[in-house]
This record gives structure tokens, C-alpha cells and sequence, in this order.
């Protein structure tokens, strides 16, 4: 029997999978936009309900759209007594991650989607997928540590709210501010894995409850968003700044992966690093301190995986700093990826659009190397 040529590209690098108006990288040049505007841009004069409008509906909202945006996500924040319930019954020692994936799936028998051709039904899933993340987070991240969630406060930003609902004080302005350019930095990310995962299970015509669930679960992976948590850890273990170069040497020679370095499109410093790095510096203006040392030690692990690494054109992808930023700000390390998805949610749901405005259900073909009429060996007969 003969296989057709079929040529297989690994990690499906560099093939198209779908025409996308939403993001846009020049890996080369370091250039990241949402809907043509640089996130650069986007970072400094707006906000991430803002930005979510943008990349969800294609345009920047006008005043009175983006009021009615943020009184519906406001009045959807809350959860369901029945969902914290059963959040209540989540394994203490269960991932974050894995309480987030698992309410977002349980979310779909709340709020049942499953006519993703109405209008309605993806405006309201999308405002309450939007809006009650960060209140999952939240609340998971209080009663896996013995706390009752907290209600949502409707008064503060999206940013200063899911900060409330997590250590129950009103943040300063700068850490609602940097906390907003997080969710801004991670909103999309052009065709990444687990928005493939979202267009993949949305071709299906899944809900959208399950799309995000699946997003997240692809998230959660270390070689995606889990990569930040990893930084931190890796860090920690250097634990000083003399301690970098005989660390990286180890683990080039072992031909290990260093953590938050390297991307698959970047070939140059990630933008989203560079803006994070400025807001780390702004966070510790003391290096004598704890946290001031991470951020020593993180530079001199880009010095020096430059000099080890430069050629192959690795530099900092966007969890070298954000794992930083994040551990500044007093977030727990099991928080960054979940922070990650309340931001990615966005463009999950963007793309989820899209692929159903010209929807083909992906099935990708396979070059087929295994055997052909193999005899059935009896049971006794196998060794
Ligand atoms: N440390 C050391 N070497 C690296 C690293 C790294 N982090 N990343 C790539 N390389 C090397 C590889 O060993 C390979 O070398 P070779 O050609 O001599 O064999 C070369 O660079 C190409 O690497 P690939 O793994 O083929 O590149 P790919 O595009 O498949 O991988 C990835 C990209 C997965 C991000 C990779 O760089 C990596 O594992 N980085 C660490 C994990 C990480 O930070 N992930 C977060 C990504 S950003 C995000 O998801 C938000």
C-alpha cells in the first residue's frame, strides 16, 4: 500500500492556519499591533475592557459603546452560589489553572451556548467569559487558602477589582496600572497554541464555554503559559547574580531549556518583555530588596544567554519579565498563568469569531508510518 508524498512540519511551523485581521507580529523587527494599532500604543493611552472591545469587534469603541461594554461585563462578574459551591469541592492542592478550566467548562450548564450561530448568545457568552474570570481566580485562589471570595466592586477599573477580590485592599495606581498592561500584553498573540486550540474546538461548532475551557487546559502547558511560574522558580534557584553563568552553562551543556527565552516567531526581544522590564524597574527602585534582587539576577540571565544564545537569535519572550512583574506586585506564583488566561480570553473569543465567519472544521491529513496486514496473534501467543 502506498502513502501519498505528504511533507510534515513539525509544530506546524510556519504553515497558515487560518486569515486573521485580529493581530499582527513582525518577529523580525519586534513589532506586535492589535487591530493595526501597536501594543505600545495601546499600553500607554488605554485599557484592557477597552482593547478587548477592539480586538473582539474589530474597532475601538465609541463612548457610549464602550459604557454599555463595561456595564454588562459589571453586571456579570458575579458568580453563581452554586459555582462557588462547587468550587468549594475543588481539591485545595489543585492547580489554579485546573479550578479555572474546570469552572469555565461547568460555566456552559449555567449558561447554556450552544446556538453559537445567534447574535445574543455570543454577545451575553462573551461578557459573562470576559467578567468572570477574574472572580474565578479570585475566588479560587481565597478558598483554596481557607478565605470566603470576595463580591465583586463594581466601583474600581477591571484591573483594581480582580485585585480587591484577591487580597480585599484597593490597589495603589501604579499596580492597577501595571496589572491593566498585563491583561493588555496578553490579550493575543496571533495563531499561538491555545488560541489554535480555541479556533479548533470553535470549527466544531463547540460553545464557547468549552473553547475557552479547552484554551486554557493548551495554556496551561510549560512550554506556553506556564513558562513565567517556571522563570520564577528558575530564578529562585540561581538565587544570585554570581550564580547566573555557571547555571546557564549547566543547562546549555545538558541541552536544556532556559525558561522565558526563545519564541517561535521573535527573533528579536519580545515587545511585551521590554515594556514589562520598564515597569519592572519602576516596581523596584530598590535592588537592595528581595524582589530587586530577581531582577538583577533576570538581567544578568539575558547578558549572559545573549552571549550563549544570540545566534540562534533567542532573546526574552514576554514570561522572562511578566513572572518579575507579577512576584512584585505580591501575586502568588500559581496566579501568573490564570492572569494570563483573564487577559487571553479575549482573543480567544476574537478568534472564535472569525473562524465562524468562514467556518471549515479543521482536519488537518497525517503521513501515515506505521505497518500494514498485521496478523491478530491469539492472546497466548504474544510476548
Ligand atoms: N533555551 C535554550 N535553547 C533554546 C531555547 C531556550 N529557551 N529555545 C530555543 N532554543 C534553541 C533550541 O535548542 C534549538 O537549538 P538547535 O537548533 O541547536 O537545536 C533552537 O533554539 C530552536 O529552538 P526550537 O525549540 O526548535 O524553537 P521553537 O520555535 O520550536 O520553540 C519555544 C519555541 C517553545 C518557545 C522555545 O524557545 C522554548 O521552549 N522556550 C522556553 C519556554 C518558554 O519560555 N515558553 C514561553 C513562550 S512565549 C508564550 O508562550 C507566551
Amino acid at each position: 500500500m502506498e502513502e501519498r508524498e505528504l511533507e510534515v512540519v513539525p509544530g506546524l511551523a510556519g504553515i497558515p492556519a487560518a486569515e486573521s485581521a485580529i493581530s499582527f507580529i513582525d518577529g523580525e523587527k519586534g513589532i506586535l499591533e492589535y487591530r493595526g494599532i501597536p501594543v505600545e500604543v495601546l499600553t500607554e493611552k488605554s485599557n484592557f475592557l477597552e482593547v478587548s472591545y477592539l480586538l473582539i469587534f474589530g474597532k475601538l469603541p465609541t463612548q457610549e459603546e464602550v459604557n454599555k461594554f463595561k456595564t454588562d461585563i459589571n453586571f456579570h462578574s458575579r458568580l453563581k452560589l452554586k459555582i462557588v459551591r462547587m468550587m468549594e469541592h475543588l481539591p485545595e492542592n489543585g492547580h489554579p489553572m485546573e479550578y479555572l478550566q474546570s469552572v469555565s467548562s461547568a460555566m456552559g450548564m449555567y449558561y447554556p451556548a450552544k446556538n453559537v450561530l445567534d447574535t445574543d448568545v455570543r454577545y451575553w457568552s462573551i461578557v459573562r467569559l470576559i467578567a468572570k474570570l477574574p472572580t474565578i481566580v479570585a475566588s479560587s485562589n481565597r478558598l483554596r487558602h481557607g478565605d470566603a471570595p470576595l463580591q465583586p466592586n463594581n466601583d474600581l477599573s477591571f484591573a483594581a477589582n480582580f485585585y480587591y477580590m484577591l487580597f480585599e485592599r484597593v490597589p495603589d495606581p501604579l499596580t492597577e496600572k501595571i496589572l491593566d498592561v498585563m491583561l493588555i500584553l496578553h490579550a493575543d498573540h496571533t495563531m499561538n497554541a491555545s488560541t489554535f486550540s480555541a479556533r479548533v474546538v470553535g470549527s466544531t461548532l463547540a460553545d464557547p464555554y468549552t473553547i475557552v475551557a479547552s484554551a486554557i487546559g493548551t495554556l496551561s502547558g510549560p512550554l506556553h503559559g506556564g513558562a513565567n511560574e517556571e522563570v520564577i522558580h528558575m530564578l529562585e534557584e540561581i538565587g544570585s547574580k554570581e550564580d547566573v553563568r555557571p547555571y546557564i552553562e549547566k543547562k546549555l551543556e545538558k541541552k536544556e531549556k532556559i525558561m522565558g527565552v526563545g519564541h517561535r516567531i521573535y527573533k528579536t526581544k519580545d515587545p511585551r518583555a521590554i515594556i514589562l522590564q520598564t515597569f519592572a524597574h519602576q516596581l523596584f527602585e530598590s535592588n537592595a530588596s528581595k524582589k530587586g534582587k530577581v531582577l538583577e539576577i533576570a538581567e544578568e540571565v539575558e547578558k549572559v544567554v545573549h552571549e550563549k544564545l544570540g545566534h540562534k537569535k533567542i532573546y526574552p519572550n514576554v514570561d522572562f519579565y511578566s513572572g518579575i512583574v507579577f512576584q512584585g506586585l505580591g501575586i502568588p506564583t500559581d496566579l501568573f498563568t490564570p492572569i494570563f488566561a483573564m487577559g487571553r480570553v479575549t482573543g480567544w473569543l476574537a478568534h472564535w469569531l472569525e473562524q465562524l465567519k468562514t467556518n471549515k472544521i479543521y482536519r488537518p491529513d497525517q503521513k501515515y508510518i506505521g505497518l500494514h496486514n498485521q496478523p491478530y496473534i491469539p492472546i497466548d501467543d504474544r510476548n
